[in-house]
């Protein structure tokens, strides 16, 4: 017999509860719901949706029914001479004091006061100085009574054997304020025939058509065939596409913000970079700390760098040297070899230098880029730290740029990102003064956190990489001036996903389902609903 024929001559007989069914006939609850559900659309059945609370026992209660109640555990491990209650104590643990509460309760046990010989001493008087923690008595514990009579045992059993409604509200409480009972919500369905219940049982059964099939347009017979109608309720079936991981997700926000804001983007696909386009290029010292082989990883094979501009790296050298442009530079040997060396990147801001000395093949003219990939460092991972991260990249090139630019435009990218409260504190860089750290209010964290760094791109960086090109219409007096940010993409992403440790964002421990369910990331959301929040006011204000 079918699952439809069942359900239709149980019905017959009387209406059915389907928990009561699938438990009574073995089947699938699923499956009943499901062919109950289309009979139901078709009308040949009706539901109504029964919700019952179901009292049952916890674990705790059900141990009490094979073990005993924890106080006639406890009366029965008082032996017939007494025991010391610290003893008792210790065979009940935690559970001890309050079991212990219960016997006084029932009036199953009594105490009496015993000494210790400490307690003896500690009547005597003090020695001077001598402070003493009080201890409390030890008792001596007795059975009061020769027979328990363990109600708690009794109710327990009572709802074992579905019959609540027998035992009174102020049991039920006491049963569950002591954990032993909860209350269990189910859902079921009452069956009962519906208005075409008699039609679809007595005529012949009627095969559903699904779709119009070329056969019958053909035969023209289209019109005899009875066609199964849309269920406009049931759920499709979730679709399996692609889904993009949290970080990524982060990042095509942060594209968008940029984009809104007329930035271009860089180039970013080059992870093996020179020392020279890493670091001496942005005027940072041969001796720097950054530079040593416990921060970054430098390239066995290909060793070094064979194309670097000739010209440009003999300003880069004699900026290092000997310094211009109004600096008298770091003051020490500079070496060809040093620069050479490859490595994998350590920031972005390799690109940015990169990408400067491409604009300044063409004319003057202001412009505004950003870029957003990976970046590597030789760190020790830890729950904040991975030897490769994701960084964010801005800088504008203009004239006559100042501090004030800067956190305009740094305020105006965070805002979008839906960090409104920031602050600037000044910092230290080798390529930029002055320098500032960007700190972000978390509301969800309720502090202060870093979040970027930024700064002016000092002389010494900037004008070796224009000089001598079509962007020369920069001279001395005319204020050329870049001003730049980064930040990781790895930190917004572990406070917008609220995730703790960076390792189950990035590597093997990665969860596949979070990255299929995670939600989209809206990182302007709080703004938006706060700015919705407040025309919402005002739309009430004006009609009162
Ligand atoms: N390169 C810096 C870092 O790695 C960020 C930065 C970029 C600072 C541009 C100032 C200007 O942290």
């Amino acid at each position: 017999m079918s699952l439809e024929s069942v359900i239709l001559s149980k019905v017959k007989e009387s209406p059915f509860d389907t928990r009561e069914l699938s438990k009574k006939l073995k089947i699938d609850y699923n499956k009943l719901i499901q062919a109950m559900k289309s009979l139901e659309y078709n009308k040949v059945l009706e539901c109504k949706i029964q919700v019952l609370n179901e009292i049952v026992l916890t674990e705790s209660g059900k141990k009490c029914l094979t073990a005993g109640t924890p106080e006639s555990r406890m009366f029965h491990a008082i032996p017939e001479n007494g025991i010391k209650k610290s003893e008792l104590m210790k065979q009940f643990g935690r559970e001890g004091q309050p079991t212990f509460g219960q016997c006084m309760k029932c009036g199953w046990i009594r105490s009496e006061k015993i000494e210790t010989k400490e307690q003896e001493k500690e009547k005597q008087p003090q020695q001077k100085g001598k402070k003493k923690k009080k201890q409390r008595p030890d008792l001596m514990l007795f059975r009061k009574v020769e027979e328990i009579n363990d109600r708690v045992l009794e109710d327990l059993k009572i709802i074992h054997d579905k019959m609540s409604e027998k035992l009174n509200k102020k049991t039920l409480d006491i049963l569950k304020r002591r954990k032993l009972i909860t209350t269990i919500q189910t859902k079921s369905f009452v069956v009962s025939q519906g208005p075409e219940y008699e039609k679809y049982t007595t005529t012949q059964k009627i095969e559903y058509q699904t779709c119009l099939k070329k056969g019958m347009l053909q035969k023209d017979n289209w019109k005899s065939h009875t066609f199964k109608k849309y269920n406009f309720k049931s759920l499709g079936v979730p679709t399996q596409g692609g889904s993009l991981q949290p970080i990524l997700k982060v990042r095509s926000e942060m594209r968008k913000a940029f984009l809104e804001m007329g930035f271009e983007e860089m180039k970013t696909n080059r992870y093996v970079e020179s020392s020279f386009w890493n670091f001496d290029a942005l005027f940072q010292p041969q001796q720097h700390p950054a530079r040593d082989a416990h921060d970054t990883f430098f390239m066995s094979n290909p060793k070094k760098a064979k194309q670097i501009p000739e010209e440009l790296m003999k300003k880069v050298k004699t900026t290092h040297e000997t310094g211009g442009y109004g600096s008298i530079g770091w003051r020490y040997k500079w070496s060809e070899e040093e620069s050479r060396k490859n490595l994998l990147r350590t920031h972005t801001t390799a690109v940015s230098s990169r990408t400067l000395r491409e604009i300044s093949k063409e004319p003057f003219k202001p412009r505004r880029f950003f870029s957003i990939d990976r970046v590597f460092r030789n760190e020790t991972l830890d729950a904040t730290h991975l030897a490769e991260f994701h960084q964010v990249e801005g800088f504008i090139v203009d004239k006559n740029l100042s501090l004030g630019d800067l956190i305009g435009v740094i305020s105006e990218f965070f805002t979008k990102l839906g960090m409104e409260k920031l602050k600037f504190k000044a910092a230290y860089n080798p390529y930029t003064e002055p320098s500032m750290e960007i700190f972000a209010f978390h509301n969800g964290l309720n502090k202060w956190i870093e979040i970027g760094n930024s700064g002016i791109f000092r002389p010494e960086m900037i004008q070796p990489l224009f000089s001598g090109t079509r962007f020369n219409d920069y001279k001395e007096d005319v204020n050329l001036s870049v001003i730049a940010w980064g930040l990781s993409v790895e930190r917004p992403t572990m406070i917008q996903y609220q995730n703790k440790d960076i390792r189950n964002l990035v590597g093997h421990t990665v969860d596949l389902q979070v990255v299929k369910k995670g939600p989209i990331c809206r990182l302007g959301f709080p703004r938006k609903v706060i700015k919705e929040k407040k025309m919402e006011e005002e739309i009430k204000k004006e009609k009162n």
